[in-house]
Order: C-alpha cells, then structure tokens, then sequence
C-alpha cells in the first residue's frame, strides 16, 4: 500500500497539529468523548488530546489499532483529511452506513482544497505523488450537503474547511 498518511515532522508539523486542534475545538471533543478516528494515520489526535477513548482505524493494517470498528460504540467520528482518497460511492455508503448504526453520532470531517498552491508545495517538500486522490472537494462537499446538516464550520486560510455534522 502507498504511504498517504501525513507526515508531522518537518515545516509543516505546526500547521498540521493545528488543523486537529481545530478539529478538537469544533468538535468540543474531550478525554470522555468516545470518538471513532477513521483514517487515523499516525494518530495525532489521540496524542493531542491524550485520550483512551478513541478508536483509531485505518484501512493501512500498519496504524489501526483495530481490525473492524463496526462492533465498537463512539459519539462522534473524526475525518481528517481522508474522504479525498475514497470516491463518491464509497463516501455515500460509509456515511449511510454509520447513520444506520447510530442517528445521534456526529461527525467532524476536514477536507482539503488540494488547490494549486497546496500542489505546489507538496511537490517541493513532501515529493508526494497526489494523483491516487479519488474525489475532489466539490464532490466531498456536495456529499456532505446531501447526506448531512452543517452544523458548524470553520477554515483554515482558503485550503481546509472544517465541519460538524449531523446526520440528516
Ligand atoms: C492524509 S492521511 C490523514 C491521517 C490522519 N487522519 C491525520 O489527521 O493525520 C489519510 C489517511 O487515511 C487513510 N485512508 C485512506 N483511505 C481510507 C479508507 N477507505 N478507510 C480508512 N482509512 C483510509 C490512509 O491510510 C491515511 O492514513
């Protein structure tokens, strides 16, 4: 599997760890909220927020802490930056899915512009390769309109939104 989890050393470390104490805020998450971390890469939120109440899955075995979350319970799911590599279809079964188990779950999603500028950028510093990317933001955000109610948001310059939903 190709590595597409986010690096948190370097330049741009700072602008990450703000990016989930954002998500931490909009979410007014705490060490008692039973939070589901789908795409949970290398765990970042887990080690800001210091909480032994998270389940931390990924699809790469290499940083899930569990095999399937399907038979755990947790109040609201953290998305950072992960829709981008799931394509429509997959998007809309995984939200379908999860009102299905749980109404009352929210979910806070982030989700990159992966504008020209953030292109730019990553080739110079990261040399990452973004083309497995599988949906864009217009379609992420189209998704989330029709399957979700906005209930909060929140931006970080014109490249991350950042929103709390609930199911609709
Ligand atoms: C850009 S990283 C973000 C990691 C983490 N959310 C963070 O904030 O640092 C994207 C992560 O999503 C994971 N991922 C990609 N597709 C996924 C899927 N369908 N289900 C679960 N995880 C997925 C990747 O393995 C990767 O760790």
């Amino acid at each position: 599997m190709k590595n597409i989890t986010t690096s948190y050393d370097g330049l741009f470390s700072f602008y990450y760890k703000y990016v989930i104490k954002k998500i931490i805020k909009i979410g007014n998450l705490n060490k008692e909220t039973r939070i589901l971390d789908f795409g949970c890469g290398t765990k970042q939120l887990e080690k800001i927020l210091l909480s032994k109440n998270i389940i931390n899955y990924d699809i790469d075995s290499k940083y899930s802490e569990v095999k399937d979350y399907e038979n755990y319970k947790y109040d609201i799911i953290v998305i950072n930056q992960v829709f981008m590599y799931m394509d429509s279809h997959e998007i809309e079964k995984f939200i379908t899915k999860e009102k299905n188990k749980n109404k009352n779950c929210k979910l806070v999603v982030a989700v990159s512009k992966h504008n020209f500028f953030v292109k730019i950028l990553k080739k110079l510093f990261f040399q990452k390769k973004i083309s497995f990317v599988k949906s864009n933001f217009d379609q992420q955000l189209s998704l989330i309109k029709k399957l979700t109610n906005i209930e909060k948001s929140d931006s970080l310059f014109s490249n991350l939104k950042i929103y709390l939903l609930s199911f609709k």
